[in-house]
């Protein structure tokens, strides 16, 4: 349970806030780079901690994300045309170049240096994999580029997919770090129906012992399933501040070998957040564009799933088409879709749920060590420390499920796999 100032707190992240301020001091996915295909292509709204901003590319193959909005009087430069190295509002024909500055006001004579002294507010864009990142804090504290791995191993080993997650960022990402939900939320009623499946296993794993283990970037997470005298089975998540997720990759109940899963829940206002969903194969570990369709169908994320602007079909307009029927014999939601289960619960809640009320238990670890972790951070940025996970320990770290022997801990059998490059900091 959490004061009404601490809810207040972790969930705001506008610019005068205090959250608003941590978040812009990590680099965050703006867009996917697929968005914004080719130079002069048309220009992409964004909204981005209760910024509304826009993303263009301009004739030379430049990206820029500046305000949405002409400096003159306020017309959206969505409707903006994307010319020779410029965006020209057509309202009244100023244009703007890809840093924001104004370049042409055709209305007032070019001798009086009045377009010099308008500039748009800007970010820099950048590209890494098929993200586009931003950095929207002071540029003299810009920290290293993001070149987490599933950005730079070769495109054939990986994917990324985005969509609307209509809450607020923090009870979107704590859902990602429950582990004790699968055993209800993705499962089946009657362990003897065909669609059980391979869920079996989470319907006969509800016990699991989460532990979570402090890093120089965030928290390393280890949900212990005991299969049987011998064996448990380890299921682990990583995260990184302030909003990611890398997680082992299961898929029809089956862990995946040299793979790993992620999420990045982005705030885009204090009541949506746009979420990432990547996955990539590390080793040279190819994964088929028929695999990759596969996962994303069984998480609720295929392409007929979604409109174009990246929202859920199954939404909260429309009960995310719940079936009473399905509820009552098969499933525990009647929603189809992994991951539309996990956006259906956490949209059922009010848009910033009230911490106030909550009675957490013993699975809700990772969930609180994790909002101790912002807090304490608002607090080191105020103090003028070092962050945690600006530095790139985190840059190789992975994520896996594996089984192991039941008199051993996973962090000792599983150490050397989930820092393959050693150079994140982990306390026991
Ligand atoms: S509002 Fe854009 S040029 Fe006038
Ligand atoms: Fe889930």
């Amino acid at each position: 349970m959490l004061r009404q100032e601490q809810n207040d707190l972790l969930t705001q992240t506008d610019s005068g806030t205090p959250m608003g301020r941590l978040f812009r001091s990590y680099w965050l996915p703006a867009l996917l780079a697929s968005e914004l295909p080719e130079n002069e292509c048309p220009p992409v709204r964004v909204k981005l901690l209760s910024e509304r901003l826009l993303a263009w590319r301009d004739s030379q193959g430049r990206y820029s994300l500046i305000d949405e909005f002409c400096a003159h009087r306020g017309t959206s430069l969505w409707v903006g045309r994307n010319e020779e190295d410029g965006l020209r509002c057509p309202y009244h024909g100023w244009k703007y170049d890809w840093t924001g500055q104004c370049i042409d006001v055709p209305s007032e004579p070019a001798e009086s240096g009045f377009c010099q002294k308008i500039k748009l507010k800007s970010y820099p864009l950048v590209k890494r994999g098929d993200v586009l990142w931003t950095y929207m804090g002071p540029p003299e504290q810009q920290p290293p580029l993001p070149e987490w791995e599933f950005c730079i191993v070769p495109p054939e080993q990986t994917y990324i997919s985005k969509r609307l997650q209509e809450c607020n960022w923090l009870q979107a990402l704590e859902g990602g770090f429950d582990d004790a939900h699968a055993s209800f939320l993705h499962s089946v009623v009657d362990p003897k129906t065909p669609r059980a499946g391979t869920r079996r296993f989470w319907i006969e794993s509800r016990n699991s012992e989460v532990e979570a283990k402090l890093t120089d970037y965030g928290y390393l997470c280890g949900a212990t399933h005991r299969l049987n005298d011998k064996e448990n089975m380890i299921w682990t998540a990583h995260f990184v501040m302030p909003f990611h997720q890398l997680r082992a990759s299961f898929v029809a109940g089956q862990i995946q070998d040299a793979m790993t899963e992620g999420h990045m829940w982005v705030p885009m206002d204090d009541e949506n957040c746009m979420v990432y969903n990547w996955m990539y194969g590390f080793a040279d570990g190819v994964i088929s564009a028929d695999k990759m369709a596969a996962i994303e169908q069984a998480r609720g994320r295929g392409e007929q799933e979604q409109t174009a602007d990246f929202r859920k079909i199954r939404n909260k307009d429309n009960d995310w088409l719940i079936d009473r029927r399905v509820q009552k014999h098969e499933t525990y939601t009647g929603i189809e879709g992994i991951n539309t289960q996990d956006h259906a619960i956490t949209e059922s809640m009010e848009p910033i749920v009230d911490r106030t009320q909550e009675h957490l238990g013993t699975t809700d670890r990772a969930v609180v060590i994790g909002r101790h972790l912002l807090i304490q951070a608002v607090h080191s940025l105020r103090q003028g420390k070092e962050l945690i996970g600006l530095r790139p320990s985190f840059y190789k770290i992975r994520a896996i499920g594996k089984v192991i022997p039941a008199d051993v801990h996973w962090l000792d059998v599983m150490k050397n796999e989930l820092y393959p490059d050693g150079n994140a900091d982990v306390r026991s």
